[in-house]
């Protein structure tokens, strides 16, 4: 018997039944304004950090837990919250998209950061956050590890995520940044951020943004902050069935957490020699349409 999809392809891109189908296709046909401000990644390369840092440069160093209302409003999913999102948004703010930058809506004085991760770990760590979904069927590892190589994934193919974003890292409105980089060098990369989108940053800003995007603060706080957010929504939904399944899935402490252990290479301890072989044949294959792609996985010994 053929194995049926557990996601569908809507406009090409692969998407789960948890989300609205509207909200993804307002996304494919937004058009951006010259001020708007995209951080694109693959599912858990380090998008909240990202947009975390931004935020504390936009705001003059505020943490997102000073305000978490605001932050959550400066900080739409194009895809998942759709029209709401962005209508709600104040610029100067950022869009989050997991779209392939090839499908980001693009205007030529928008600006995208791209951020991208070594595939070991996302696929780990996408494999844990996965399953914390609600309506999303469940899988072991081995099955989710098959999907994620296969690109059959929510969000699609890393691979091919991360190549339309490599391919396009010299453009003037890109900013490419490795998970990798943030995590061993996070100073310079908030200087580079923060020139990229014309943010003055002086000493004090610049302590706050390393305090406020810190691991250990993002740690201590996100997470709870995030359930506070989701609270409130929750406790305004009127159809029952529908909150309680919001509820589940967000209010549970042992679920769904954004920021986890936070390090390089946590993949050894879920990947078999022949799977982490698999994701290097992958690479490589991507790496011929690549140039200098090849030097990220030799640099950080993935
Ligand atoms: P791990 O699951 O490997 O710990 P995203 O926001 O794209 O979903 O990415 C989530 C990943 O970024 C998680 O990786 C999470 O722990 C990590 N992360 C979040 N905030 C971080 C921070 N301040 N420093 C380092 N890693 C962080």
């Amino acid at each position: 018997m053929e194995e049926k999809e557990p996601f569908q392809l809507i406009d090409g891109i692969c998407w789960s039944s948890e989300w609205s189908f509207e909200s993804l296709r307002y996304a494919l046909a937004y058009e951006p304004s010259p001020d708007d401000l995209f951080i694109v990644t693959y599912p858990r390369s380090g998008t909240t950090w990202m947009q975390n840092i931004v935020y504390n440069l936009q705001t003059n160093g505020q943490p997102f837990d000073a305000d978490r209302e605001h932050f959550f409003a400066q900080n739409p999913a194009l895809e998942i919250d759709g029209e709401i999102g962005i209508e709600l948004m104040q610029r100067p703010c950022a869009i989050k998209t997991h779209l392939p930058m090839n499908r980001v809506p693009y205007h030529p004085l928008a600006k995208y950061i791209c951020v991208i991760r070594n595939p070991k770990d996302v696929c780990v760590s996408y494999y844990l956050l996965y399953n914390s979904w609600g309506d999303v069927p469940k899988f072991e590892f081995n099955q989710f590890f098959q999907y994620f190589i296969e690109g059959r994934l929510p969000f699609n193919d890393y691979f091919d995520v991360l190549r339309s974003a490599w391919q396009r890292r010299n453009d003037k409105n890109v900013l490419l940044v490795s998970y990798e980089e943030m995590r061993t060098d996070l100073r310079s990369m908030i200087c580079k951020i923060a020139n990229f989108i014309n943010i003055a940053l002086n000493d004090e800003l610049l302590e706050k943004v390393l305090k406020y995007s810190s691991f250990d603060y993002m740690k201590n706080k996100y997470d709870a902050e995030r359930r506070l957010f989701e609270k409130n929504i929750i406790d305004n939904i009127e159809d029952k069935e529908a909150a309680a399944q919001r509820r589940e899935i967000f209010m549970n402490e042992s679920g769904i957490k954004v920021v986890r252990k936070g390090e390089i290479n946590d993949w050894k301890s879920f990947m078999t020699p022949e799977q982490s072989r698999q994701i290097y044949d992958r690479f490589m294959v991507t790496c011929k349409e690549c140039e200098g792609l090849k030097n990220y996985w030799l640099k950080w010994n993935i």
